[in-house]
């Protein structure tokens, strides 16, 4: 049984049309130059108190292979300690203790493993898993962060979603970065 408390987020962060990465993978765009007077500063005390409040982390394993790749790069993981589900059929390096491999039926998954464990859920992309939480109507919110550019192609944030999915508007904020942040909540599917 879900526990009903629990809560599943989808949040990347993308270009203005749409896109989480080059095709080729790389995401050398999120860094921008831009400024906008009167927006929020990033404070780095909210930052982390905010990431704690979430209990663990899925993504797809394309998504997995560049958190390897930015680690060996010497930039860090990004999960910290907490609980990290990669989606994959395929045998991949386990770096740490915290991550999982799992393949298989989503939803089962989702609903019969993560939400009666975990209260905050958050899917961490690619494009292909975040599509496929939202066409198995899994996510209840989406957090969409725009970097003030445009790549003009690349991988899109939802792939291959099939119906309409409708929105509530929960939040919006500028930051000083040029960056907005777009809270939804899912309002359901509609009927195909
Ligand atoms: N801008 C951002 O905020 C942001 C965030 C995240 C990622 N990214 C970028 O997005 C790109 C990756 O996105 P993507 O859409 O190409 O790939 P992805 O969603 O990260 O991973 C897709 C892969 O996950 C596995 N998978 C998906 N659903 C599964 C399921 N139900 N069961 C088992 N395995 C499943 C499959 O791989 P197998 O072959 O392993 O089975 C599939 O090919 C990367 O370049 C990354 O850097 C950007």
């Amino acid at each position: 049984m879900a526990d009903t408390d629990s809560h599943v987020t989808i949040h990347m962060v993308a270009s203005l049309d749409g896109f989480i990465a080059r095709k080729d993978g790389r995401v050398d765009w999120l860094q921008t130059s831009d400024k906008f007077v009167g927006g929020h500063t990033m404070d780095p005390g909210f930052v982390e108190a905010f990431l704690k409040t979430i209990d663990c982390y899925v993504m797809g394993s394309r998504t997995y292979e560049t958190a390897l790749r930015f680690e060996a790069l010497g930039l860090g993981w990004a999960y910290g300690d907490k609980p990290t589900f990669v989606l994959t059929s395929r045998d991949l390096p386990r770096t740490r203790n915290t991550v999982e491999f799992h393949s298989g039926d989503l939803a089962h998954f989702v609903n019969g493993r993560l939400r009666p464990r975990f209260r905050t859920i958050w899917f961490v992309g690619g494009g292909m898993v975040s599509g496929e939480c939202l066409r198995l109507g899994l996510a209840d919110e989406v957090r969409y962060s725009i970097v003030p550019v445009l790549i003009g192609d690349g991988i899109p944030f939802f792939e291959k979603l099939d119906r309409d999915i409708a929105l509530h508007l929960a939040e919006v904020k500028a930051y000083e970065n040029g960056m907005v942040e777009l809270r939804y909540e899912v309002r359901g599917l509609a009927a195909t």
